[in-house]
């Protein structure tokens, strides 16, 4: 799907934010109804694992286009028969690889098992990140150049991409979305999650709002209308909810029923 279509499909909406453990294809498929995208995964690929499921696919090229192309099928399957057909999500997965060679055959693998958005990973942690590079430590300063080469490698796979980024990695993200920009990176996914107060960091999503053009998603907090149109008076241009949704299926029809 070309990035002008998605951005049609899921400006101004919510979509339901990756939690591991929890978003899977039938998960994400009973949210789907009000749910302008759903984000599966997270897909951690490390190949030194042993023990495989949905969330650590094995990170072989033709084992993960059949990983993928099963979850996405599964899940336009199922939220067809929920939603119907026209409100059948954009698919999106949140994907964490651990080397060059995971970033490549992931974004090649999402596209040709038919993903919409391909989200990177930049928020997570599985252990030994800050050594490796991986998951949020890819914003700290030493690991920065590997952020913008997975980036271009992404965008040059040819499917639109999504960077993700957490409160908290680095205190201010200004300088990393205006080069994610000039790369030609798609859109920028930032949680606004203040652990320390419970509350939405909201200068934080509007110090990067000022900074970039490119689409902006945010999660963080988002429980009912009022707490998602504070992320979109923030700058958000698409909201995501991931606790929330967990505990009340409904979340996504009673928030899209009133005009945000
Ligand atoms: C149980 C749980 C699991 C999560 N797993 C992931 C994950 O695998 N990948 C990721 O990028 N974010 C993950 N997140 C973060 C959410 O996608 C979201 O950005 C964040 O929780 C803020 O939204 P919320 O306050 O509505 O939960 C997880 C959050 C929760 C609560």
């Amino acid at each position: 799907m070309e990035f002008s279509e998605i951005t049609a499909r899921i400006k101004g909406k919510l979509f339901l934010s990756s939690m591991m453990g929890t978003t899977d294809a039938p998960f994400c498929s009973s949210r789907a109804k009000g749910c302008a995208m759903v984000q599966l995964g997270a897909f951690v690929l490390l190949k030194e694992r042993e023990e495989r499921n949905t969330y650590w696919p094995d990170p072989d090229r033709a084992k993960l286009i059949a990983f993928m192309q099963e979850q996405f099928d599964a899940c336009r399957v199922e939220s067809a028969e929920i939603a119907g057909n026209e409100n059948v999500p954009v698919i999106s997965a949140n994907v964490f690889p651990c080397t060059d060679d995971d970033v490549q055959t992931s974004a090649e693998a999402f596209i040709e098992a038919g993903g919409d958005i391909y989200e990177l990973n930049a928020h997570g942690g599985i252990g030994g990140d800050r050594e490796r590079g991986t998951g949020r430590m890819l914003f700290i300063p030493e690991h920065t150049p590997k952020l913008m080469r997975w980036s271009r490698m992404l965008v040059e796979a040819g499917g639109p991409v999504i960077i993700k980024a957490r409160r908290g990695a680095i205190p201010d993200y200004t300088e990393h979305v205006k080069q994610l920009e000039q790369i030609g990176v798609h859109a920028f996914h930032i949680n606004v999650r203040n652990e320390g107060t419970g509350e939405q960091d909201l200068e934080l999503l509007e110090d990067i709002r000022k900074a970039t053009g490119m689409f902006l998603l945010a999660s963080g907090y988002v429980k009912d209308v009022d707490s998602a149109r504070r992320l979109f008076a923030a700058g958000a241009d698409c909201v995501g909810i991931a606790e929330a949704a967990s505990a009340n299926p409904n979340i996504f029809v009673e928030c899209s029923s009133t005009n945000m």
